[in-house]
């Protein structure tokens, strides 16, 4: 009523403000229409890959939630700008966040679940996933799915799903050594955290980052600690892209299978990304599941 100037008779603001009460009690005759049911959708977020073999990966996981969720409409977005010019150069056009959540809410969606394909809640989850949906206005309800790695069940469930899944591909001695992105983010604080969880289940078996700690020195130094002459390598990302087929697998001296060859160990490089594998698709669907559950609430 504050809208209501005071020069105006009593009885009018009187009659309108009846006629705005009814007009709240029932908004069929207001003028407006009737308030649109509710439409919910699944949004999921990854990094992005320029690759088109690590394609596979996100095929595979937009298959898996298509399945979990039957009638749940599914979106993409990439999170590296990078990424998603590379792919827009070659006619490949893919959406950001805010693009994504845009689209969604013009498409009438009101209930959101968005579920990260990071590994780690990292700069890219924060930054580019959390930061930008909780400040995006206009769903009635949106829930954030975790990455792989968030809780501490989360950190034992991978430790055994990585031994489970890898373990019976290798060789008598031989070592596993997963290469993670890492980062300059206090989240980096997850990789040398699994490290422990898989210490407590296999000696063998080694965490490494590219840009993070612990990195490749000290991978080395472990295998030579324990005396490892084989190693299987294996991409600790949702895809085996650039950092799996240049920095782990590629042939130039200073990848990881060159660097563990010029200390004589013999590293064989295992090309798939985790997604492309039903255990992890398993895990990153938990927690869409979580959140899609979490759409219900109010
Ligand atoms: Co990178």
């Amino acid at each position: 009523m504050r809208s209501v100037p005071r020069r105006r008779p009593a009885l009018s603001g009187l009659l309108l403000a009846l006629f705005m009460v009814l007009a709240m009690a029932l908004p069929a005759f207001s003028g407006h229409s009737a308030p649109a049911k509710d439409k919910s959708a699944i949004l999921v977020v990854a990094f992005g890959t320029s690759v088109p073999e690590a394609r596979k990966s996100f095929d595979d996981m937009d298959a898996a939630v298509r399945e979990a969720f039957p009638g749940m409409p599914v979106q993409w977005a990439f999170t590296s700008n990078i990424i998603r010019e590379k792919l827009a150069a070659e006619g490949r056009v893919t959406d950001s966040v805010p693009v994504a959540l845009a689209k969604l809410l013009d498409a009438g969606v009101t209930r959101l679940a968005v579920q990260s394909l990071h590994a780690i809640p990292g700069e890219e989850f924060h930054e580019k996933l959390v930061h930008v949906v909780t400040n995006f206005d206009g769903f009635k309800k949106v829930a954030i799915g975790q990455p792989l790695m968030s809780t501490d069940a989360d950190m034992a469930a991978v430790a055994d799903t990585l031994l489970a899944t890898f373990g019976p591909q290798r060789a008598e001695g031989e070592a596993l050594v997963f290469m993670g992105h890492g980062t300059h983010h206090p989240a980096n604080i997850y990789y040398p955290g699994l490290q422990w969880y898989l210490e407590q289940r296999d000696p063998l078996a080694l965490v490494g980052t590219v840009e993070g700690t612990p990195g490749l020195e000290w991978v080395v130094a472990k295998l030579k600690e324990k005396g490892a002459a084989k190693a299987l390598l294996v991409p600790l990302m949702s895809v085996a892209g650039d950092h799996a087929r240049n920095d782990m697998a590629g042939d130039e001296d200073d990848s990881w299978k060159s660097v563990l060859a010029g200390e004589g160990i013999a590293a064989r490089p295992v090309l798939q990304g985790l997604a492309e594998l039903a255990p992890f698709r398993a895990l990153w669907l938990n927690h869409l599941r979580q959140a899609v559950a979490g759409l219900d609430e109010n």
